[in-house]
């Protein structure tokens, strides 16, 4: 089965989960990057606010044909409550009618309403949330 793993990382935690699961499943991996790297101060003050709005953050570009895998793996960090930025610059990207499983690390929040809010949001997208699976990395 093609697998994909994409995932961006800020301080590594993600990047050992994400690398974790890939060599478990064979899978493809593929780090997300931003334009600008960020320092922890920009990932406070500017960052959170974006990850609260929803609002994308500018992302290098990657080769990824989503259409082409099986399973698409999206592993991400929670700031603020919600998503990073650079995960919604990526589900910009995914085509719509695709399905998708999703891996968060956080510090330890609740994100019960994370999961709801992006499942209505990406449904919009006709984009399928099959699995999502929360893991508690510590901050
Ligand atoms: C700007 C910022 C905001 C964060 N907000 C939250 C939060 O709201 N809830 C939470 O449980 N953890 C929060 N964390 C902790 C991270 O989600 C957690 O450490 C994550 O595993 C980091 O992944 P990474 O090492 O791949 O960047 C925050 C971290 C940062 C840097």
């Amino acid at each position: 089965m093609s697998t994909v793993v994409v995932y961006y990382s800020f301080s590594g935690k993600t990047k050992a989960v994400a690398e974790k699961e890939a060599a478990a499943l064979g899978a493809e991996l593929i780090e997300i990057k931003e334009v600008k790297k960020r320092g922890i101060l920009s990932a406070f003050l500017s960052g959170a606010p974006k990850a609260i709005g929803g609002k994308a953050s500018k992302i290098l570009p990657f080769e990824a044909d989503f259409a082409s895998y099986e399973r698409v793996i999206l592993a991400f960090p929670i700031w603020a409550g919600n998503p990073v930025p650079a995960f919604n610059a990526v589900a910009e990207k995914i085509p719509n009618g695709t399905t998708v499983e999703l891996i968060f690390t956080s510090g330890g929040g609740n994100s019960g309403k994370t999961k709801q809010k992006l499942t209505d949001r990406l449904a919009k997208r006709e984009i399928t949330i099959s699995a999502f699976t929360d893991i508690k990395a510590g901050v």
